[in-house]
């Protein structure tokens, strides 16, 4: 297993409308792992994986996958790296069936997924539907089984409990913590941005 960190970021700031929405933000995620994003709305998680993902340019700052410097790839160069995104909304092909669109994944990396792979992850598909609270073993399968490192914006504390190994509390576009949900959750700084703002708002 490598030790260097699968996926990382070095001292990222970005500018949106003139304004600092993100300032120093480094973090690194290994293969396997699955890390949590929290911190009040207007933090800049949103903002962070635009950046990562390839939508967005940083102002300072790199991003690296597998040791590599990808700072300069679009979101579809990444894509093909392995790089996946997904939304609040899931966005999937109307018109295609669940075998086309699985099809159609699968297809779109270089060296092709196997079909072992792509229909591995059918279950996951039919889980979420099913049942949204089943994404806490979607996540356990993707990250301890396939060894696919995982990064996850989330509010429910219960959710993170279960399934992250570490979080990142984000606030006014900073790092404000990081390490064990349970040894971060009470600590003052991370009760005033998040929870205080949880209640209020
Ligand atoms: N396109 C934009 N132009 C100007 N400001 C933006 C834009 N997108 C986000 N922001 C601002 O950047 C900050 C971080 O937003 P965002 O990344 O969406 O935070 P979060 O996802 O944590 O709620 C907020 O203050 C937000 O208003
Ligand atoms: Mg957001």
């Amino acid at each position: 297993m490598p030790e260097t960190p699968y996926f990382s970021c070095e001292d990222l700031s970005l500018d949106l409308g003139g304004r600092e929405v993100l300032r120093n933000i480094s973090l690194e995620l290994r293969e396997g792992e699955v890390l949590g994003i929290i911190g009040p709305n207007g933090a800049g998680k949103t903002s962070l994986l635009e950046i990562l993902s390839g939508r967005y340019r940083p102002k300072s700052g790199k991003v690296y996958f597998g040791g590599q410097d990808i700072n300069e790839l679009s979101l579809f160069e990444r894509a093909r790296l392995g790089i996946g995104r997904t939304y609040q909304t899931p966005i999937v092909p109307e018109e295609l069936t669940v075998g086309e669109t699985m099809k159609a994944a699968r297809q779109a990396f270089r060296p092709l997924l196997t079909r072992f792979d792509a229909e591995y992850s059918a279950p996951a598909a039919g889980l979420i539907n099913a049942e949204i609270d089943e994404i806490d073993q979607i996540l356990r399968m993707l990250s301890k089984e396939m060894n696919v490192a995982v990064l996850i914006v989330e509010h429910r504390i219960e959710l993170l409990v279960s399934i992250a190994d570490r979080v990142i509390v984000m606030d006014a576009g900073e790092i404000i913590a990081r390490g064990e949900l349970a040894e971060i959750i009470d600590s003052p700084a991370v009760r005033a941005a998040y929870f205080e703002t949880q209640r209020a708002g």
